[in-house]
């Protein structure tokens, strides 16, 4: 008899174990993966050094760029020419700088983030 139950309790034991891995594990999973690219880009060229997204820095907020240019067919590619070689003048008169040095799959990927809003997921 005593042997019965003690088998029950062990097994019950294990599935309550996995149970609790399951539910612990789906938020960490969901978040790793839940930063968009474009984001990545930015954290990873300082350009979040100078930008914010929702107010102004130095630069303006990537929110306020995303309004400016909502419907603007031309945007992607000026930005991304903007954003490569740099210029001032759109928003003021402190100079954007150039990033000769990142790929532009990277600057095209950044600038479709910046242009959708910069979400953060
Ligand atoms: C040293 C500060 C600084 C850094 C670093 C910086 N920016 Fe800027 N950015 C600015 C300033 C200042 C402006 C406004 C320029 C202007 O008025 O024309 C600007 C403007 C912009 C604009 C709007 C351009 C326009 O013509 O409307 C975009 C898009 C942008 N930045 C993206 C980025 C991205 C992406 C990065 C990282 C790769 C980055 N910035 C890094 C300072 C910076």
């Amino acid at each position: 008899m005593a042997g019965v139950w003690g088998r029950r309790v062990v097994v019950g034991g294990w599935v309550g174990v996995l149970g609790l891995a399951v539910v612990a594990g789906w938020p960490v999973g969901a978040s790793a993966t839940a930063a968009p690219a474009g984001l990545d880009i930015a954290r990873s060229n300082a350009c979040l050094g100078c930008h914010a997204i929702d107010r102004k820095l130095v630069g303006p907020g990537f929110a306020q760029v995303a309004a400016k240019y909502k419907g603007d067919p031309q945007a992607q590619k000026r930005l991304e020419a903007k954003v490569r070689d740099g210029g001032s003048g759109v928003w003021g008169v402190i100079p954007m700088p150039a990033h000769p040095r990142m790929s532009d799959a990277d600057i095209k990927t950044v600038v479709q983030w910046v242009l959708e809003g910069a979400p953060s997921k």
